[in-house]
């Protein structure tokens, strides 16, 4: 829950009018506090969780939330379903306000690294193509890949008919293995499933750990979210060469 404040002062704010005609606003019937008209001008509304409307148009009063999740397999990433739970489910009431949407989807059977927010143009911005932001993921195949797959990977997969941007493949020691990080700089459908399906391999298991510079918090249980820095906020969108 955010600080209380009154409503005229908050209004007299946002609609550059003075306390007299926001109170002649509100005698008016023009105001609605969470759809309901407000009674007096006085009374104490919470900008980062009340909705306050005048004359049908919508006051942005509250900040922007940026959360991050480690999303569990299972759920969807989506903000609401008629069957299954979503990521927007998962998040704690405080934080569980109007507007919420997965940065970004994962797939349902995907772990990991996901963002929260309410704010668009972030999300617009950090999935843009040309913003070019890397992500991490931690791939689990049903048998090794090598040498071959990282060069493959590098001159950019053809997946069905689109080819991918180069994207590394990281082997531990440089040997061949099942267990592998991969990233890449865009997010098509079913991406980094399709780019090992194009090298004969499937993933068994898939885990984001990182957007940008911005590494999955180690101590976030599966499910667990908390809100982002100022600093992780930057991070995401931090500029560095594509190498670990
Ligand atoms: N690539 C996939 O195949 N799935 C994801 O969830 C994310 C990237």
């Amino acid at each position: 829950m955010g600080k209380m404040e009154r409503l005229d002062k908050l209004l007299a704010l946002h609609l550059a009018e003075s306390r007299k005609e926001v109170s002649s606003m509100v005698r008016r019937g023009l105001v609605l506090v969470n759809g309901v008209p407000a009674k007096k001008a006085d009374e104490k509304v919470d900008p980062e969780l009340d909705s306050v409307s005048v004359e049908g148009r919508e006051l942005t009063l509250r900040k922007n939330l940026y959360i991050m999740m480690n999303k569990p397999s299972g759920v969807l990433s989506a903000t609401r379903d008629p069957r299954a739970k979503t990521v927007v489910d998962l998040l704690p009431s405080q934080w569980k306000r109007r507007g919420m949407f997965p940065a970004g989807r994962l797939d349902k059977d995907t772990r990991g690294l996901l963002i929260l927010t309410d704010d668009g143009d972030f999300a617009h911005r950090m999935l843009a193509p040309k913003s070019h932001v890397w992500k991490l993921y931690e791939a689990e195949l049903d048998g090794p890949v090598g040498d071959l797959e990282r060069e493959k990977f590098r001159e950019g997969i053809s997946i069905g008919d689109v080819v991918c941007l180069p994207a590394e493949l990281f082997l531990p020691e440089d040997g061949p293995s099942s267990l592998v990080r991969v990233q890449i700089r865009e997010g098509k459908f079913h991406q980094v499933k399709r780019m090992f399906q194009a090298v004969g391999r499937e993933v068994t298991a898939l885990k984001r750990i990182r957007i940008g510079m911005l590494s999955l918090d180690a101590s976030l249980q599966p499910g667990e979210c908390r809100l982002m820095t100022e600093d992780e906020k930057q991070a995401v969108f931090a500029k560095e060469d594509g190498t670990l």
